[in-house]
């Protein structure tokens, strides 16, 4: 469905402004036909065989890959930044147990507003030390979280291990394995920038009012929670649970066809063949199966992959990221409302790249819109309603 903008340049709505673009930019680029996703020029599967999650978000953020030492100096002061204040700590033992971690996480990251709140946003060492603060303090509050609404205090970062063990070190206690922590951090990478997503786009709405970092970040969270953006994720697991065996796929498949339904992890705007970032965490899956034993829902998937293929391949759609990510979550023993948290984690790198080119080039996001409603109604007093 379309529609004339009236008195303007622009000639048609477009719902979902799908194919408008909305910036320039050169943090990312997706070839939806090729199946192709570079993070400043260099190819996704390069990054993730090669690269670390710290590495690709210096890469993403400041524009270029580091030098050893400034990867270094990176590293260390993220390191140096991933407690959080214990007035954060004492806010999250009041969020309700039941709550979703998203929630909490969109909360903790607004708060952090409150603590850092001095906004420069023309100074280059407050734009570093945002950029280090979110990376190193989002994970520690969401494990902090996840630790809290199990009844324990939470878990202080541990120094002798890197971003991505030390993530799964304050959900656990301990160490994790060094695959489980190498596979980890390359999902970290897969997720780590998308382009003008939902999520992406909020977070430059929001900066482009030239607020602060941590409020582009509540912001861009709360995008990403929904089950249409990160949320699939977690969806994904749940209808493999429905499923619940590879003779039940085609019937669902056809049932959820048929009711015009939607399913999860499948589909994307862009991509209208297999998601790149779907092929290498089936690859990790595989990896991680062999080493430690297979998952059945993984034969649920691989099913549900090729019913939903010839069905609906012509139309373009395929696994996207969030199909096998929370296969290779579960396999690491995260639970899953977590997983959408994981990929906020990730995405934090994109979010603050796009902020920052957003604040060299600004300029406030204020589109029009096609006026549906009447004129000159007449106001009709309470007593004639
Ligand atoms: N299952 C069944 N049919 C689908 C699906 C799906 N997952 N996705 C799209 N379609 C069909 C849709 O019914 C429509 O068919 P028709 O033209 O006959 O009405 C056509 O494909 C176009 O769908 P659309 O909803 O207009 O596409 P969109 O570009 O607005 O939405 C999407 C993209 C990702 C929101 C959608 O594919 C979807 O809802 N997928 C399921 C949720 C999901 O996995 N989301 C994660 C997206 S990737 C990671 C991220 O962004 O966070």
């Amino acid at each position: 469905m379309t529609s004339t903008i009236p008195n303007s340049n622009l000639c048609e709505y477009k719902p979902g402004l799908e194919g408008i673009p909305a910036t320039e930019s050169s943090v990312s680029h997706v070839d939806g036909i090729n199946g192709i996703l570079e993070y400043r020029g260099i190819r996704l599967e390069e990054l993730a065989h090669k690269s670390s999650f710290l590495e690709t978000a210096y890469l993403l953020i400041w524009g270029n890959l580091p030098s050893e030492q400034q990867l270094q100096d990176f590293q260390t002061e993220i390191l140096y930044h991933r407690r959080i204040k214990y007035r954060i700590r004492d806010m999250m033992k009041c969020f309700p147990e039941t709550g979703h971690p998203m929630d909490a996480l969109q909360t903790s990251a607004a708060a952090l507003g409150l603590f850092y709140s001095r906004r420069a946003l023309d100074n280059p060492e407050y734009i570093r030390r945002a950029v280090v603060r979110l990376l190193a303090k989002i994970p520690t509050m969401v494990a902090a979280f996840h630790q809290m609404r199990r009844g324990n205090d939470a878990i202080q970062p541990n120094d002798d291990l890197d971003y991505a063990a030390n993530f799964l070190y304050m959900l656990t206690e301990r160490s994790p394995h060094p695959l489980a922590a190498k596979i980890f951090d390359v999902c970290l990478t897969l997720h780590a920038e998308h382009t003008i997503n939902a999520s992406t786009f909020s977070a430059m709405v929001t900066a482009s009012t030239l607020t602060d970092p941590y409020a582009v970040v509540a912001s861009a969270v709360g995008t990403l929670a929904g089950p249409l953006h990160g949320g699939a994720n977690e969806e994904v697991l749940s209808m493999l649970d429905e499923i619940g065996s590879i003779e039940n796929v085609a019937a669902y498949v056809d049932e959820k066809v048929a009711g015009k339904q939607k399913i999860m992890g499948f589909g994307h705007r862009v991509y209208k063949v297999k998601d790149p970032r779907a092929n290498i965490l089936q690859g990790l899956v595989e990896e991680l199966f062999e080493k430690t034993g297979y998952d059945p829902y993984y034969k649920i998937a691989l099913e549900l992959e090729k019913v939903v293929e010839g069905k609906l391949g012509a139309k373009g759609i395929y696994p996207n990221v969030d199909f096998y990510s929370g296969l290779v979550y579960r396999k690491l023993g995260i639970p899953s409302d977590l997983f959408t948290p994981i990929f906020a984690i990730a995405r934090v790198a994109g979010w603050l790249a796009h902020w920052k080119e957003q604040l060299n080039m600004n300029r406030i996001f204020r589109p029009t819109q096609v006026y549906t409603g009447g004129h000159n109604i007449p106001y009709i007093p309470m007593s004639e309603r």
